[in-house]
């Protein structure tokens, strides 16, 4: 019997040290302490022996099972032990690599000018308020004196869907919509795209961008507008900075002005910037036509206001001596990464 049994311990003995994986280990168990195992075999064959045999032989052959268990437990832990080595020096980090450099963005130098068009105006005290981008006709022309048919439409022809419904041409049917909203007091600016038909050059594109403003109240004049643009030209582009209205014509608007700043690249002494004249156009104005309030709900006997219009890609322009509007637009990286120095 003894013989038998260290026949069992050897030939564990053997097989744990050739074996490999988990999986051959629990073959071995099966094998030896299973149902059908060698060692379960001999403690059902106990029956046969003498009684005086029995408890020493029992004794042995539990020894011997309490014997291989911790075997095969302890070359568990080594196989485990073994895995996560292996798996630790796969997944190995070398923390000393260099990283690879995130590309960080910067503002587009339009968002950049609209935030400084927006943060001068709302420390005068205005709010930004806005509209749709697809508008109907009414609030775009209509409301704004310009009639189905009136010539001036042809400057600012635009993309319909049908006959009522087109893309704005400006940022105006916002005011339009907010004074038959709001009463007055009204102090409002409104940014947002815009689209005409129009020729793509170095000056105009189907899409760009606007920023209008509107101001009704008792008493308002073209003294407040003139104030109020001159206070706008000088935090946008420096102190010593004038502003030139020139007469001009806008049904909406009466009377109606086109204003000028002096040309930041010469400071007003001539240059190719402004074709030699000092100046450059940025934006129009006006005080609202009465028949615009009018029909808009306000009453003009009470009220007066003024409103404008400012270019945002022509005041970007104007800021960094960009040659051509179409460079705002085309994303090339080359050109947008020189802005990365923050904001105008
Ligand atoms: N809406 C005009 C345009 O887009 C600009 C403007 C606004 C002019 C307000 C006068 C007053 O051309």
């Amino acid at each position: 019997m003894q013989e038998k049994l260290d026949e069992i311990r050897r030939s564990v003995q053997e097989q744990l040290l050739a074996a490999g994986d988990s999986a051959q280990v629990e073959q071995i168990r099966v094998s030896v302490l299973g149902r059908k195992g060698e060692l379960t075999a001999l403690l059902k064959g106990m029956g046969k022996l003498s009684p005086e045999e029995r408890p020493i032989v029992g004794q042995q052959v539990n020894a011997l099972r309490q014997e291989i268990e911790a075997a095969l437990a302890a070359k568990e832990a080594e196989l485990q032990e073994k895995e996560k080595q292996a798996r630790l020096e796969k997944e190995a980090l070398d923390v000393s690599i260099p990283g690879k450099p995130v590309k960080v963005g910067n503002v587009h130098p339009l968002s950049s000018t609209l935030e400084k068009i927006i943060t001068i105006f709302t420390g005068l005290g205005f709010s930004v308020v806005e509209g749709p981008e697809v508008e109907l006709d009414h609030y775009n022309f209509e409301l704004l004196n310009l009639p189905k048919n009136h010539p001036a439409r042809d400057a600012q022809d635009t993309f319909y869907f049908n006959e009522n419904i087109l893309l704005r041409t400006h940022t105006s049917p916002v005011q339009a919509r907010t004074m038959l909203s709001q009463k007055p007091p009204i102090r409002i600016i409104c940014p947002g795209r815009v689209y005409r038909v129009d020729e793509l050059d170095a000056t105009h594109s189907p899409v760009f961008s606007q920023c209008e403003g509107l101001v009704i109240d008792e008493g308002v004049t073209m003294g407040d507008l003139k104030g109020t643009l001159d206070a706008f030209a000088q935090a946008m582009y420096g102190e010593g900075i004038q502003t030139r209205f020139r007469p001009s014509f806008f049904p909406f608007t009466e009377p109606s002005a086109e204003v000028d700043v002096t040309c930041a690249a010469c400071k007003g002494a001539g240059c190719r910037i402004c074709k030699g004249t000092g100046w450059i156009e940025i934006l129009g104005a006006g005080m609202v036509n009465p028949h615009v309030l009018e029909m808009c709900g306000i009453d003009p006997e009470r009220y007066t206001g003024f409103a404008f219009g400012i270019g945002i890609e022509r005041v970007t322009n104007l800021k960094y001596n960009v040659p051509d509007m179409h460079l705002l637009f085309e994303n090339d990286l080359r050109f947008l990464s020189q802005f990365g120095k923050g904001r105008v």
